[in-house]
């Protein structure tokens, strides 16, 4: 029996092109795997912490190998919690919106505060950075407006899916999928609906495979 972590990145519910497309995936998913356990995290809607003062001050003292406080320690557990939550998943899907050419600023605040040292990546002078998140898959939909297709001028200006792949990249998920629905505005409502299809098409595929 695995856990599936569903991080949900857009405050739009049943409108959001992306939660339809991972919906559909995850339909397709639990009647393949009935046994199997999906989490839903909306960073949206999470009680996230903060992650300032203290918890950024806790976040230095581990990088400088000493102890922490009793104040840094209480902000600490919390990060901990989400950490906790977030590698305690076997599998992984992430859907996301492209926000001013990157990702919104709730799913920013989740990974500032799940990509930690000791936690979900190591330093070492002699052998550099190395993730410790290893051997489990992530499928990531993205939803964009425009469109940013592999080869053109505008691909240059999609910071979404090349910083998700290397923060998770960086965290040491090395089997990263994706589906992306495209343009959900640029070309007009029949366009995007046509592309919505096409994603939930391939989502549904995919769910068999994952
Ligand atoms: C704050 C905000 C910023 C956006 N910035 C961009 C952008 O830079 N490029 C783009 O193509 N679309 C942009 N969009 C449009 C969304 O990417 C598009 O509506 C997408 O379908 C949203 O995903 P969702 O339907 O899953 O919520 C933006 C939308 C919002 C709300």
């Amino acid at each position: 029996m695995a856990k599936l972590l569903y991080i949900q990145a857009s405050p739009r519910g049943q409108r959001s092109q992306s939660n339809q497309v991972a919906q559909a995936f995850l339909d397709a998913y639990k009647q393949k795997n009935p046994d199997d356990i999906i989490e839903k995290l909306n960073v949206f809607e999470a009680d996230l912490p903060s992650f300032d003062g203290l918890a950024v001050q806790a976040k230095y003292t581990i990088m400088h190998g000493a102890e922490h406080t009793q104040e840094e320690l209480q902000a600490w557990k919390e990060i901990e919690n989400v950490i906790e939550q977030f590698k305690s998943a076997d599998k992984y899907v992430l859907s996301v919106p492209m926000w001013n050419f990157s990702i919104p600023y709730k799913l920013k605040q989740y990974i500032d505060i799940i990509v930690q040292p000791g936690y979900t990546f190591s330093y070492d002078s002699q052998k550099g950075y190395t993730g410790l998140v290893t051997g489990k898959p992530l499928l990531v939909i993205y939803a964009r407006g425009g469109q940013y297709a592999e080869g053109t001028k505008a691909q240059a200006y999609d910071l979404q899916k090349r910083y998700i792949e290397q923060i998770f990249g960086f965290m040491g998920f090395g089997d990263i999928k994706s589906i992306i629905v495209e343009p959900t505005l640029a070309a007009g409502a029949e366009t995007a609906q046509a592309r919505l299809k096409e994603a939930v098409e391939q989502a549904e595929k995919s769910a068999r495979y994952f």
